[in-house]
Parts: structure tokens; C-alpha cells; sequence
């Protein structure tokens, strides 16, 4: 029968036993890691539907965006709606909370899950792809702004992240941002000849996009092009300022280019950056979007939010894998041994650290002991027919080929495990 493949740019994610290379176990523990940072800040979990409307994304993301002009995944549904796969997650979390009628008090979200968008995949730049997201609902521009960067570099120092540096700029508000768009239209429309198709064309539909542009002739170009920081406000330059001096110079690097591809942000924006990660080098962006809630329908609320691709993060990580024993559990018999197996469910409430792994397959000693080895068990233990009946166990360290076995009574048995 001929095979199915898996869709370009979605990938599998499939786990091993003790594999530190493996990408799946770095990114099922940067999820891990990162939850329990989030709750340290307080944060709740949200969970929004991988698909909404397709309006929701037109009005948050925004039409002159890569993301809903060209990577949108839309489709009709059976009653000819068109509905799209999220591509991020802050527009699902908005339209929540102002449909919840709770976009009357504050909140504090995390989110993960999956984001799906058409792009020419890539190392780090996949069609499914997983974020996880903070959203703080609520709060005006101020203490908001340093939480979120407090809380990029505990993610920082945590995932042990080489080389991180983090980009922030202000967009101002909307009428700031207007009055600088119109501004670099104005200085790039009369040499617009020289822009190759790409800026040309983020030129008619959003001009700060160009300022994004990788193209070496545009970066030249815009040199000499208007700067937003010559149109924000006096507070949003403090902001930065403040920024800057509170989680030093090094680290922070005020980068008046820096647009990021989404429509919703108004105010101070950021991302973070590793040189390991090649030519994709965020690893996560974020910003303000105080006008969000009006633009979906809803109340008047500041918010500010982040997210992390975790394919991304996970790559750079060099945190290694949480340490836990596993203990392959070997019963010698051809049919279900009970009490043996009692011996393992009880073994399990003794110590949170340990792993045990039941062998499940009638096979040999040799050849359970040969996947033990291969799952890189610490250690077996083995009950055979005489050891069942003496309520006895063998214990094989796997550690040291030449170890002898012991035999240990079951109360020895768990004060062995004890220890581990
Ligand atoms: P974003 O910059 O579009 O922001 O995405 C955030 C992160 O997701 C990126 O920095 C990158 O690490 C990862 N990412 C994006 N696209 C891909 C892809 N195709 N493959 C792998 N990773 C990818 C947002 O999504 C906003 N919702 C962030 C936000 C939340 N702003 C306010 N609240």
C-alpha cells in the first residue's frame, strides 16, 4: 500500500528516552520550563480554538501583514464560512475575553499551542509551528513594559540561552504612527525605482514594513530616511531610556528600525534575538496594542503581550535535560504476575524521580535486558519465577557492566529507591 506523507513544513514531533540531541525532548522541556516561569509571574492560563473567523485575523493581524495577506491558512467550511487556522495567538485571546465580557477588569494570560502559517519553510521557519504566549490585559504602558522584559531574561537565564540581545522601539500612538508612515512615504515614494518589488510593494500597503527589508540597496536607502524616534513623544523616549538603564546596555539595544509585521501594535514593541539561530533569528517578539479591544468590538483596555517560537528557543537552549532515573521493571513470566506487578505501581509512589518502565512484551531476559540497554535505563529489576514465590527482586545496575546483581526483599527494594 502506497504511504502518506506528512504536509511540507508540518513537522512530527516524536520523543526519546535519554536523547539529549533529540529536538522533541528539548522543546516538550522548554514547555515545561517556561510554564513554570509564567506562573511565577502570576500568569493564568488561556485556551482559545486553533480556528476563528477569518475576520477576526483581517482586523487584529491586519490586511497590509505578510501574515494575513499571504500565509493565511483559510478555508470555506461545510456552511461555506471561511474560517482560518490561527496564525498567532493574541487576536483568539482578545476576541475571548471581549466576547466573555471580561474586558472590564484586568488579566494575566499564558498560552501554547500550535500556529499555523504559509511561509517557504525553513530551518526554524515551519508551516506548523509552536508559540507560547503571555498577554497582560489591562495595563497601561509603564510597570507592564519592564515585567515583560524581566520576564524575557529569567527565560533567558533559565533556558541558558548563548548570545541573547533584545531589540525594543516605540511606535507611538496611532497618530504618531500615522505621521511617520506618511513621512517615509513621502521621502521613499520619489525614489520607489529603486526599491526591488518586495519593498515596493510594502511601500503601497504599509510603508514602515520597508524598514524591515533584507535587501542590502533598500538598507542603504533608508539611511538617510526619517527616524520614528524624531516622532515619539518625550515619555516614550524616557521609556526606552529607563529600559535601557534598568537591564543594562549590553543586553538591550534601542533599534529605531525595528517594525515587527503585525498591524495591532501601537507604542513600545521588542524582540529578542540570538546570532545562533542563522538567518530566522527571533525567538520572540511582542509589543502594545491599546487599540486592539475598540478595533474587535470591545471596551477601551491597554494591553501588551509577547510570544516565543519554541522550535526556535528550544534549538538554542543549552539547559540539559531534567535528570530523572529510569528503572526498567522486568517480570519473567508468561502470564499476568500480580503481586509483581503491585511491586511496580507502589514503587512509583516512592519517588517522583524515578521512571519505571513495565517491559510489556513476553520475551527473554536476554532481550528485555537488551532493550533496557537500549532505552538507557539505569537499572533493571528483574523478578523471575523463584523471586516472585520468595517475594524477593533482582537489582542489575546498567550503569556498570560488571556489576553483579543483588537481591534485595521488597521493604530493601524501596529503600533502594529511596535513595535514587
Ligand atoms: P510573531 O513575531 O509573529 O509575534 O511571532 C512570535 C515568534 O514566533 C517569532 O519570534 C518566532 O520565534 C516564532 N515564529 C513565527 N513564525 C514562525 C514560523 N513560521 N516557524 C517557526 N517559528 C515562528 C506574534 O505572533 C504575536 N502574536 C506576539 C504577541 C503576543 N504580541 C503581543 N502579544
Amino acid at each position: 500500500m502506497e504511504k502518506i506523507h506528512s504536509l511540507t513544513g508540518m513537522m512530527d514531533l516524536i520523543s526519546e528516552n535519554g536523547l539529549e540531541s533529540n529536538l522533541a525532548n528539548k522543546i516538550f522541556d522548554t514547555e515545561k520550563e517556561l510554564i513554570k516561569i509564567f506562573e511565577s509571574y502570576s500568569l493564568k492560563e488561556i485556551r482559545t480554538p486553533s480556528l476563528e473567523n477569518e475576520q477576526l485575523f483581517n482586523r487584529s493581524v491586519g490586511n497590509s501583514s505578510d501574515i494575513v495577506n499571504k500565509e493565511l491558512y483559510t478555508f470555506k467550511d461545510k456552511n461555506e464560512k471561511s474560517i482560518s487556522l490561527r496564525p498567532e495567538g493574541t487576536a483568539g485571546v482578545v476576541r475571548a475575553i471581549i466576547e466573555k465580557k471580561l474586558d472590564n477588569d484586568n488579566h494575566r494570560f499564558w498560552y501554547m499551542g500550535s500556529m499555523w502559517r504559509y511561509e517557504r519553510p525553513q530551518k526554524g521557519r515551519y508551516r506548523q509551528f509552536y508559540q507560547a504566549g503571555v498577554e497582560l490585559l489591562g495595563f497601561p504602558e509603564g510597570l507592564a513594559e519592564l515585567e515583560m522584559i524581566s520576564m524575557i531574561i529569567l527565560i533567558n537565564s533559565r533556558l541558558e540561552i548563548k548570545n541573547p540581545k533584545i531589540k525594543i522601539n516605540h511606535l507611538g500612538d496611532k497618530n504618531v504612527k500615522d505621521a511617520y508612515c506618511d513621512a517615509l512615504k513621502d521621502y521613499l515614494e520619489p525614489i520607489s525605482s529603486k526599491l526591488d518589488e518586495k519593498d515596493f510593494d510594502r511601500l503601497n500597503k504599509n510603508p514602515m514594513r520597508v524598514l524591515d527589508s533584507k535587501n542590502p540597496e533598500t538598507q542603504k536607502i533608508l539611511k538617510n530616511a526619517p527616524k520614528i524616534s524624531d516622532f515619539i513623544s518625550d515619555d516614550a523616549k524616557s521609556l526606552l531610556n529607563t529600559i535601557k538603564k534598568t537591564y543594562g546596555e549590553d543586553l538591550i539595544e534601542i533599534d529605531s528600525n525595528l517594525v515587527r509585521g503585525l498591524d495591532y501594535y501601537t507604542g513600545f514593541i521588542f524582540e529578542a534575538v540570538s546570532e545562533d539561530l542563522g538567518a530566522q533569528d527571533s525567538y520572540l517578539g511582542g509589543g502594545r496594542y491599546d487599540q486592539l479591544f475598540e478595533d474587535l468590538g470591545g471596551k477601551k483596555l491597554p494591553a501588551i503581550g509577547m510570544a516565543i517560537g519554541i522550535e526556535r528557543i528550544a534549538d538554542i537552549t543549552q539547559k540539559s535535560q531534567e535528570k530523572k532515573t529510569l528503572i526498567s521493571f522486568i517480570i519473567l513470566s508468561d502470564k499476568i504476575e500480580q503481586k509483581a506487578y503491585k511491586i511496580a505501581h507502589d514503587l512509583r509512589s516512592r519517588n517522583n524521580n524515578l521512571i519505571i518502565e513495565v517491559q510489556l512484551l513476553d520475551s527473554s531476559l536476554k532481550s528485555k535486558l537488551r532493550r533496557a540497554n537500549k532505552d538507557n535505563a539505569s537499572y533493571a529489576i528483574i523478578l523471575g519465577k523463584d523471586e516472585i514465590e520468595s517475594d524477593k527482586v533482582l537489582v542489575k545496575s546498567l550503569l556498570d557492566d560488571n556489576s553483579d546483581q543483588r537481591e534485595l526483599n521488597v521493604s530493601e527494594l524501596e529503600d533502594f529507591v529511596s535513595t535514587l
